[in-house]
């Protein structure tokens, strides 16, 4: 009985907390496994996009570009992308600007429980794009993903390896989102360009993890 009552107690508060837009968790849609675009269709048509259309982006377009970055696809921990040992020193912020159902801010993606935690509520993209040497149409995405790597949790097993391995899988995570994109009929750009300790500040990432790669997407202009 009186788990019960803490349990039902716990119900209401995460309801009140909801409804109060103030969970900071959010589940995800869940990601398609199967699509109408050729895999060679997408690698015959991905281009570098860098303007965007002022639409939004559907919720479930940012489910499916988060899940071919890192989602889950075998048992309980295996992803999209490989990584060496399975140990996965990847994660995946998302700038939201303009995401139906998503207020503006910095979400982090949790892929075991396919959500995101928002870390952040203000809209911080024009500061990325500061941060990226001033390249503007990073602020004109209705979306940005920031991939960082935790080179730690690689090193623990492959040492002096673990710089080259994390490069390596930020590569493949990052060709996910971009093949995704076209399989969507959106658009992206992979951006190396920018000062690490400013895009670390903007994003609010941890001290371990380093920002590796910037990648808006958007609907082609
Ligand atoms: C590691 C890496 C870093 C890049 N950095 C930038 C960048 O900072 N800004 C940019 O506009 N494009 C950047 N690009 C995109 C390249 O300019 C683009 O891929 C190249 O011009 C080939 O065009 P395509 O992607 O349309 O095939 C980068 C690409 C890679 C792989």
């Amino acid at each position: 009985m009186r788990f019960a009552e803490i349990v039902l107690a716990g119900m209401l508060a995460c309801e009140a907390a909801c409804l109060a837009g103030q969970a900071p968790e959010l589940r995800l849609p869940a990601p398609q496994r199967d699509g109408k675009v050729s895999l060679e269709r997408c690698l015959a048509t991905r281009r570098s996009v860098r303007a965007y259309r002022d639409d939004a982006l559907k919720l479930a377009e940012l489910s499916q570009l988060l899940w071919a970055a890192q989602g889950i696809t075998g048992g309980e921990r295996l992803r999209t992308a490989p990584s060496a040992g399975a140990l996965y020193p990847l994660e995946v912020y998302v700038l939201a600007g303009s995401v139906e159902g998503l207020a503006a801010g910095i979400y982090k993606y949790r892929p075991e429980r396919h959500e995101l935690v928002r870390v952040a509520q203000e809209d911080r993209r024009r500061a990325l794009a500061e941060a990226a040497l001033g390249q503007q149409f990073i602020a004109q995405a209705p979306a940005v993903f920031v991939i960082a790597g935790v080179y730690e949790r690689t090193a623990r097993r492959y040492g002096d390896r673990a710089p080259r391995y994390v490069h390596i899988e930020v590569g493949h995570a990052g060709q996910n989102i971009c093949l995704q994109a076209v399989a969507l009929g959106l658009g992206s750009v992979t951006v190396g360009a920018f000062r690490d300790p400013e895009v670390k500040r903007v994003v609010g990432l941890a001290d371990d993890e380093s920002p590796l790669y910037i990648i808006p997407v958007g609907r082609p202009r």
